[in-house]
C-alpha cells in the first residue's frame, strides 16, 4: 500500500484565496483534492510530452448524411488497428451521430489520429482529451 506524505506549501495570499474561491466553484470541497489534481494533470501532461503510451477519448459530431464521411472515419479506425480500443455511436437525431472512440498509443501516434478524424472533410464538431494509463498516478 502507498503511504500518504503530508507536506506545507507556502504561498501568496492573495493567490491562495484565488485559488480556494476557483476550486470551489469547481465543486472541491477541500484544496488538498485540488492540489492532488494538479499533481496529477502535471504528470499525465508530462507523459504525452515525453511521448509515452497513453489514452486518448475522441469526439466527433457528424451528419452521416454526408457521402463517404462514415467509411471514411471507419477506415481511418481500421487503418489503427491496435490503437482503437473501444467506440460509441449515438444516433442523436435524425440527420446527427455522436461518435466517441477511445485510443491508445505513443502520445504522437495518438495525436496524429486525433488530427486526422477531427480533421476529416464534414465532421462538425470534434475534440479530444488526453489521459494516462495511470502508471505514474
Ligand atoms: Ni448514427
Amino acid at each position: 500500500m502507498r503511504r500518504t506524505v503530508r507536506f506545507g506549501i507556502s504561498a501568496d495570499g492573495e493567490l491562495t484565496e484565488r485559488f480556494d474561491r476557483a476550486i470551489a466553484e469547481g465543486g472541491y470541497t477541500n484544496r488538498s483534492e485540488a492540489i492532488r489534481d494538479l499533481m496529477r494533470s502535471h504528470l499525465v501532461r508530462q507523459e504525452w510530452r515525453k511521448d509515452e503510451e497513453v489514452i486518448g477519448v475522441v469526439s466527433l459530431l457528424y451528419d452521416h448524411r454526408k457521402r463517404e464521411l462514415s467509411r471514411e472515419l471507419i477506415s481511418h479506425q481500421h487503418h489503427n488497428e491496435g490503437r482503437v480500443l473501444s467506440s460509441l455511436h449515438v444516433h442523436l437525431d435524425r440527420d446527427h451521430c455522436l461518435e466517441v472512440i477511445v485510443v491508445r498509443g505513443r502520445a504522437a501516434q495518438i495525436k496524429a489520429l486525433a488530427g486526422k478524424l477531427i480533421g476529416t472533410k464534414g465532421v462538425k464538431h470534434g475534440d479530444w482529451i488526453t489521459t494516462s494509463l495511470g502508471r505514474s498516478l
